[in-house]
């Protein structure tokens, strides 16, 4: 994209572009392994309070920051206040983190789409199948690569725009194959125990870590506190209603998780003969599952197939929001071509992915407290450097720049700033002293000094 005002025709053209970049891995991998890891109803409903209060609340700072300064993270924080400038260091390094292992997972899901494609369905349910392929050294990079390629391919070739009208269409479709495969899981004998460990809340199962890994989702897969909406933001019209847009992201993006969720974690209980071990499976669950689903359903290989292709399509959205950031961030920096720059950050990319794959292989044995490569960088973007950019951004527009800065911005629109009360409380008060408090009592968790 380029740094020109009003680049969105339309509000609905701005939603969708910030719900492209949302909806992707964040929603459809991510969120059911968290799900099934932290105790179903439980980590749902902590999810649930944390986007209505924390997501409004930072979607809409860094929209209206976007849209206020005209400019990307790395400079919209010290247009505002020079002191700042390292808030959009900080914010910045973030993409940078997150880039190559997503690309990784985006890997994942082209050889699923090519295994269904070529007729192996069958095989892709068997129990060893994908612990056999991710462990393998040569094809996962291969594919890896392949992802990274066609994102960088989509930015060279300019071709973004294009993508964001196809995904218009690819997305309802998705969201139509999703609801067609939850129907058929939930419907299955032994479902029901499933849909009890989804929906009903645990008290006994609240933790801090439930909460960190919730919050570290929430900024995930609504692709906040690394300056990813900022930069949406400073493209959008001054016009539009920032508030009805946050709200219509955050819908269809929550949407999306809790289908991928009732697709997931429910096939857990009916496909494991009564063995809820798999629930623990983390970032490997959606590909363990779905294959089993997809074997037991008529017509299921072709489902499968469509399904894994509407998944790299939502994942290829999110990743070259992704890397446009990084490119833009070097840039600006290095004064040098976007061309150039773009293939470098593909290096880069490829490069950096290549540790995190073989993290699941013959680098297994390299592993924290029980993450293997890919889990320990997810974990210092996720539950570390997301939790302390946004923390710093609601102090920043709290008692820096002062709430009023971000409430005029939105009053500008032609509509008024509706929960303009609830937004002041929320970034001065409660977003603030919430992470301080999940912060503080995980690190405390993780020393062993308190058990939550
Ligand atoms: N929000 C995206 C998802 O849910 C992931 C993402 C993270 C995209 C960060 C861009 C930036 O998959």
């Amino acid at each position: 994209m380029k740094h020109k005002k009003d680049n969105f025709s339309s509000r609905l053209g701005f939603v969708l572009a910030a719900a492209g970049s949302a909806v992707g891995l964040g929603n459809l991998w991510r969120f059911p392994y968290l799900a099934a890891k932290y105790g179903g109803g439980t980590f749902l409903l902590i999810y649930l309070l944390l986007t209505v209060t924390f997501g409004f609340a930072l979607l809409t700072t860094e929209i209206a920051i976007g849209r206020k300064t005209g400019k990307s993270a790395l400079y919209a924080f010290s247009h505002l206040n020079k002191k700042w400038k390292f808030l959009g260091v900080l914010a910045s390094a973030v993409p940078i983190i997150i880039m190559p292992y997503y690309c990784v997972i985006g890997g994942w899901v082209i050889k699923y789409a090519w295994v269904y494609l070529s007729g192996q369905g069958t095989a892709a349910a068997g129990d060893q199948f994908f612990g056999d392929y991710i462990g393998q050294v040569g094809e996962p990079i291969i594919w890896l690569a392949v992802f990274v390629l066609a994102t960088m391919a989509i930015i060279l070739l300019g071709v973004n725009k294009g993508i964001e009208n196809m995904s218009k269409v690819l997305m309802p479709l998705l969201i139509a194959l999703s609801i067609v495969i939850a129907i058929f899981v939930v419907t299955r004998p032994g479902a029901t125990d499933g849909l009890v460990y989804y929906f009903k809340p645990d008290l006994s199962k609240m933790s801090a870590s439930a909460f960190l890994a919730a919050l570290g989702q929430l900024f995930y897969s609504l692709s906040l506190a690394m300056g990813i909406m900022i930069t949406y933001g400073s493209y959008m019209k001054k016009e539009d209603d920032i508030e009805l847009s946050v709200r219509n992201i955050e819908i269809f993006d929550t949407g999306i998780a809790f289908l991928a969720g009732l697709m997931v974690v429910p096939a857990v209980f009916v496909f494991n003969n009564g063995s809820t071990e798999a629930l623990k499976a983390g970032p490997t669950l959606m590909f363990i599952t779905l294959p089993k689903v997809f074997d037991s359903m008529a017509g299921g290989h072709i489902v499968g197939g469509a399904f894994f292709i509407l998944v790299f399509f939502a994942a290829v959205t999110s990743s070259v929001s992704l890397m446009e950031t990084v490119v833009s961030i070097f840039v600006e920096k290095s004064g040098k071509s976007r061309k150039l720059v773009t293939v470098a950050v593909a290096v880069y990319t490829i490069l950096m992915a290549i540790p995190s794959s073989l993290g699941f292989g013959i680098w297994s044995h390299i592993s924290v407290k029980g993450l293997s490569i890919l889990d320990m960088w997810d974990f210092l973007s996720n539950s570390v450097l997301m939790p302390v950019v946004a923390l710093l951004t609601c102090i920043f527009v709290g008692y820096i720049i002062k709430t009023k800065t971000i409430t005029d911005e939105i009053n500008s629109s032609t509509e008024k700033f509706k929960s303009e009360k609830l937004y002041v409380i929320l970034i001065k008060y409660f977003s603030p002293i919430l992470i301080i408090a999940i912060l503080i009592s995980s690190i405390l968790n993780g020393l062993g000094i308190i058990t939550l």
